[in-house]
């Protein structure tokens, strides 16, 4: 696996491949692996001939420079788990050649990043929707893998390949949960131990409330009380608990049953944990 930070030694790579006929698969990542993205990583192997691991810590989607500090940094042990795993290529550019100074364009999806996350995170998703674009581009891959645990930001990426006309084809990947039900996240890392105990309580309490809707029981009434089980457990604060649309994450009208999810954001001690379900 070779590591390459330069833009157009990127592009010279794939045009071989592609002149080859190969197809090029992308799995974007902010590094601080896990194994969650290593099933991307082989979720994309089986599908494609070459793979790309981009890993860029994307300074546009944090909410604050302390967030953005605080964010692992660990590409020496990223690179020692991608290389086992079969990978061809790592794109570790430098925040400077993908942000220079006179860099002056954003990618704003409309209403979709407005609810849930959004809500909470001004600017969050512009960001992710500008990195994503770009490093869709810069790979020029045949298809992008990303996780469902990352719901919302799945159905914007989805959103801006089909709007913006890019070439590439979107694949979503089931969420890795720990043997306790955990949704797998860099985040989890920072969890104390005492938290780290208390943190399932928010799938398994999501899990119940689906499974209440599904058996008949009023949205609110399931929700209510799996809100007050995940403060029961320990978390501080639900930042949402909402069910929504699948796709289009609006809210649901429980008299015209259509495809929808069940989205969370808690807090446990700092850290903010998001899950989600489909009903
Ligand atoms: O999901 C992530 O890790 C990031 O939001 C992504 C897609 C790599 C963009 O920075």
């Amino acid at each position: 696996m070779r590591t390459i930070r330069d833009l157009a030694a990127l592009r010279a790579r794939v045009r071989d491949w592609k002149a080859a006929g190969e197809r090029v698969g992308v799995v974007p990542t902010m590094g601080a692996l896990h194994p969650g993205h290593l099933s991307l990583v082989h979720t994309a192997k089986a599908a494609c001939d070459r793979v790309i691991v981009t890993l860029f810590v994307n300074p546009k989607q944090f909410n604050s420079p302390e967030d953005l500090a605080k964010y692992p940094r660990t590409e020496a042990t990223d690179a020692a788990l991608l290389e086992p795993a079969g990978v061809d290529l790592l794109f570790a550019p430098d925040a400077a050649s993908v942000y220079p100074p006179d860099f002056a364009t954003r990618v704003t999806v409309a209403h979709l990043p407005e609810v849930l996350c959004g809500a909470h995170r001004p600017g969050h998703f512009d960001g992710v929707a500008t990195v994503v674009t770009k490093l869709l581009l810069m790979t020029g891959a045949d298809q992008g893998f990303f996780g469902e645990k990352d719901w919302q930001q799945l159905q914007i990426i989805r959103r801006l390949v089909a709007d913006l006309n890019i070439p590439s084809q979107i694949t979503g990947c089931p969420t890795l949960r720990e043997a306790d039900g955990l949704a797998m996240s860099s985040r989890n890392l920072r969890l104390s131990q005492s938290d780290r105990l208390a943190a399932p309580a928010l799938y398994k309490a999501m899990e119940q409330a689906a499974a209440a809707i599904h058996n008949g029981t009023a949205d609110q009434t399931a929700l209510a009380a799996a809100e007050a089980a995940i403060l029961r457990a320990g978390f501080s604060r639900v930042e949402y608990l909402e069910r929504r649309g699948a796709e289009d994450l609006l809210p649901i009208d429980p008299a015209t049953p259509r495809p929808s999810r069940l989205f969370a954001a808690a807090w446990l001690g700092e850290v903010r944990l998001i899950d989600n379900i489909p009903i």
